[in-house]
């Protein structure tokens, strides 16, 4: 996790952590539970850390998305996405692969981004003014959490859950 303020760049992870908190905001840093790396669901791959993250804020159920340079209409998804809004629910993404920026507006200070990279679970609170972005190489796989099934409009047009057979 990477954060981009006026004056300054945090890369530590845990320094971040305590800076985003500071906001209301909260994040983690998962490891895969398990070495098997022939487990490709991501969603069997992070089940306790889900589970346990479900019961900490209340979350109910949980998918995986992808953005792509292959994802169709993708200037058109990301076009939504990198206007300052907010949601009703907790936006909660763990990045699985890929980069993605989210800027943050807390009102009450300056702006700054938060670049999610594989590893990382953020929490965007409910009513959190933010944006998001894609970084150059256009690509995220991340697992999305929710309270409710997903109310807003997808951020993220095609899921890609994979169960192993
Ligand atoms: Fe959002």
């Amino acid at each position: 996790m990477k954060i981009v303020t006026k004056s300054k760049t945090i890369t530590d992870n845990l320094e971040a952590k305590s800076f985003i908190e500071k906001y209301g905001l909260y994040a983690d840093f998962w490891q895969p539970e398990s070495a098997d790396m022939s487990i490709t669901d991501p969603l069997i791959r992070y089940k306790n850390q889900i589970q346990k993250l479900k019961e900490k804020f209340g979350y109910k159920s949980a998918d995986v998305v992808e953005l792509n340079p292959n994802t169709p209409n993708l200037d058109g998804i990301l076009k939504k996405f990198v206007s300052v809004h907010h949601h009703t629910d907790d936006e909660v993404r763990f990045t699985i692969l890929g980069e993605g920026i989210f800027g943050i507006d807390p009102l009450t200070d300056p702006t700054f981004e938060i670049y999610v990279q594989p590893g990382d679970l953020l929490v965007v609170p409910a009513n959190t003014m933010h944006w998001f972005d894609l970084t150059e190489e256009k690509t995220i796989k991340c697992i999305r959490v929710f309270k409710d099934n997903p109310k807003w409009e997808a951020i993220y047009e095609r899921p890609s859950v994979t169960v192993k057979g």
